[in-house]
């Protein structure tokens, strides 16, 4: 018997071109298309090309830094905080980069406040655990459009544009007593390299917690005089941390601390009081 079934070819091409339709609705919209005031993710790159043009091959911030292998050895405190593997009692790969907060790839290393750390520790089970740190104890800005607008008026050829800024984020002070009046170390090995934003760690029975971290240089921090870094080289950071890796590893002690009901989770320019519980949990080293 002939079958009277016909397939719903229209039903199924008007389906698809829904779904294509959909597709480049979003498509558009996330590069800001139909938006161009908002952030997004190309704005917010183009807006950190420095004024001699963007370095090619480099890094689009944090661009000048030198790169190390070396390993964590985990003491197996974390896993009360943490199911993750990195956290397990053991030692464990580690790629990481030293490097200085800022676009130009060739500034004189004395130049820039900000210093930073990257790490990558990779796990048997396949797993990595990335890290982006800064020596600051906290972040300048609140929001990813405050530090949009920071960047706009740092690079702005109008004299008044920093204090405008600074006039609309009063948070932004803070930072600068601190690039003004913080120790200015001869090394990244004496650096405090802190994790800034908030994260939650998932214990082995589901329980969230609320952490930040920190890594605490085991090398005695020697502050500079403003004259002492003046006299170093342009690239003294990067050939003072080959030396002294090329005389001992170099340690860190990993220090996660726990946010207490209420602390800001979502402020990184805000650090959350000293007394907050804090855990060691392993020692990075070069
Ligand atoms: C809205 C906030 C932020 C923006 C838009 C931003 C943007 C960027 C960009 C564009 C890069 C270069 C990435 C590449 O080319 O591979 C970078 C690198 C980096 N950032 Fe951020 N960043 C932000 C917040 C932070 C914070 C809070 C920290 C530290 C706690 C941080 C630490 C670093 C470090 C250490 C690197 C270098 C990483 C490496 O060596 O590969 N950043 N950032």
């Amino acid at each position: 018997m002939a079958s009277s079934y016909r397939p719903p070819v229209l039903g199924s091409l008007a389906l698809i071109a829904i779904v294509i339709g959909v597709s480049a609705v979003g498509f558009a919209y996330t590069a800001g298309w139909f938006s161009p005031q908002r952030l997004t993710p190309d704005r917010f790159v183009e807006a950190f090309a420095p004024p001699t043009g963007v370095a090619l091959g480099h890094r689009r911030n944090h661009a000048k830094g030198i790169c190390f292998t070396g390993v964590f050895e985990a003491n197996g405190a974390g896993s009360e905080l943490s199911q993750a593997q990195a956290f397990t009692r053991r030692q464990y790969p580690v790629l990481g980069r030293f490097d200085l907060g800022t676009a130009d790839a060739n500034a004189p290393d004395a130049t820039v406040r900000v210093r930073g750390l990257g790490i990558r520790i990779s796990t048997p089970d396949g797993q990595e655990w990335r890290s982006a740190m800064i020596d600051p104890p906290f972040f300048p800005v609140s929001t990813p459009q405050a530090f949009y607008e920071l960047l706009r008026a740092s690079g702005s050829k109008e004299p008044n544009a920093l204090e405008t800024f600074a006039i609309a984020h009063p948070e932004f002070a803070k930072f600068g007593d601190w690039a003004k009046t913080a120790p200015c170390t001869g090394s990244y090995a004496e650096e405090r390299f802190n994790s800034i934003n908030s994260f939650i760690f998932v214990d082995r029975s589901g329980n969230d917690h609320v952490v930040r971290w920190s890594l605490l240089p085991a090398a005695q921090p020697v502050a500079l005089s403003p004259e002492e870094l003046a006299k170093r080289g342009p690239d003294f950071l990067e050939q003072e941390i080959v030396h002294r890796v090329a005389d001992a590893p170099q340690r860190w002690t990993m220090v996660v601390t726990v946010a207490n009901p209420g602390d800001p989770t979502a402020d990184p320019t805000v650090a959350w009081p000293p007394d907050r519980r804090s855990i060691q949990v392993g020692t990075p080293a070069t």
